[in-house]
């Protein structure tokens, strides 16, 4: 039976420390969080973020505006945080309604603020292992990883998923810390293949069931990354969990592991931003 790595554990001991931490400062770290539209999940994660910042002593101003927004006025709402002083990090939750250039506004947030590490210029610090704000959920994964004294140097790290905020900023930091990266997408030949190879195997799809125990190797490392809502309204990840665990060495639960720290990693962030930020 795999160890369960316990995420929403973890994420809890972190936010104490930050908190710790955010009392002996003379400010109060902010943090602005932008939702256009109604998006149902996105509500409820915003809300996750906000009770997260009021639980480390962080001021959370959120902002909520409606699916007609023009892009124009998001912008501006950016270029006015940007010059906020009691506003250290600023993060706008996706997705965005459409019609709306979701790399603009991305960009348009200031480096020194973009606590999510979207910015191009902090996804390049990533890709560097030069690092500054690290990307919430690679990061997030990778405090996992270690917490859990799981060896990544030297492993076959597989990971099942190319986006700019998952996939590959995680390869990346993966490859940085010596494991050998394979990195797979919906272009992939053979994906059960590539898996059954893997030291590490971090999915990211969003698809039930997308990993059983077939493909895991004994003793591999499993990390879930996707939240899916279920027709019966239950979570669960990509992950064949029961079966899957039975032959892992280390398996994350889904919900309650990687979501969490997610969070906590915004947290630590915003807290960075706020304690006199990047140097360089
Ligand atoms: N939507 C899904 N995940 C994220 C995230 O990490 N940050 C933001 N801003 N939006 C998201």
């Amino acid at each position: 039976m795999a160890v369960i790595m316990d995420g929403k554990s973890l994420a809890a001991k972190i936010k104490a420390q930050i908190r710790k931490q955010v009392d002996s400062l003379a400010i109060k770290p902010g943090l602005a969080v932008i939702i256009v539209g109604e998006d149902p999940a996105s509500k409820i994660y915003v809300k996750g973020k906000i009770n997260d910042c009021k639980e480390c002593g962080i001021a959370g101003f959120e902002f909520v505006l409606p699916h007609t927004t023009p892009q124009s006025e998001i912008l501006n709402l950016i270029s006015q945080l940007n010059e906020r002083d009691d506003v250290h990090g600023i993060i706008c939750q996706l997705p965005l309604p459409r019609g709306i250039d979701q790399k603009s506004v991305m960009q348009a947030i200031s480096p020194a603020k973009d606590v999510d590490s979207f910015h191009y210029e902090n996804l390049g610090k990533t890709v560097s292992g030069n690092y500054g704000f690290l990307p919430c959920t690679p990061a997030g994964v990778m405090e996992l990883l270690n917490h859990y004294g799981v060896e990544i140097g030297g492993k076959h790290a597989v990971v099942v998923n190319r986006s700019l905020i998952v996939g590959k900023p995680l390869a990346m930091m993966l490859l940085n810390a010596n494991a050998t990266v394979t990195i797979c997408h919906s272009q992939t030949k053979n994906i059960p293949h590539m898996v059954s190879q893997a030291d590490i195997v971090v999915t990211a799809v969003g698809r039930q069931n997308f990993i059983t125990s077939d493909m895991v190797k004994p003793g591999a490392v499993v990390v879930d990354v996707s939240i899916i809502r279920r027709e019966d309204g239950k979570l669960c990840g990509d992950v064949d969990f029961g079966p899957v665990s039975e032959i892992a060495s280390h398996i994350t639960p889904v919900p309650g592991s990687v979501g969490p720290m997610t969070r906590a990693m915004l947290m630590k962030n915003t807290l960075l931003s706020a304690n006199g930020g990047l140097v360089g």
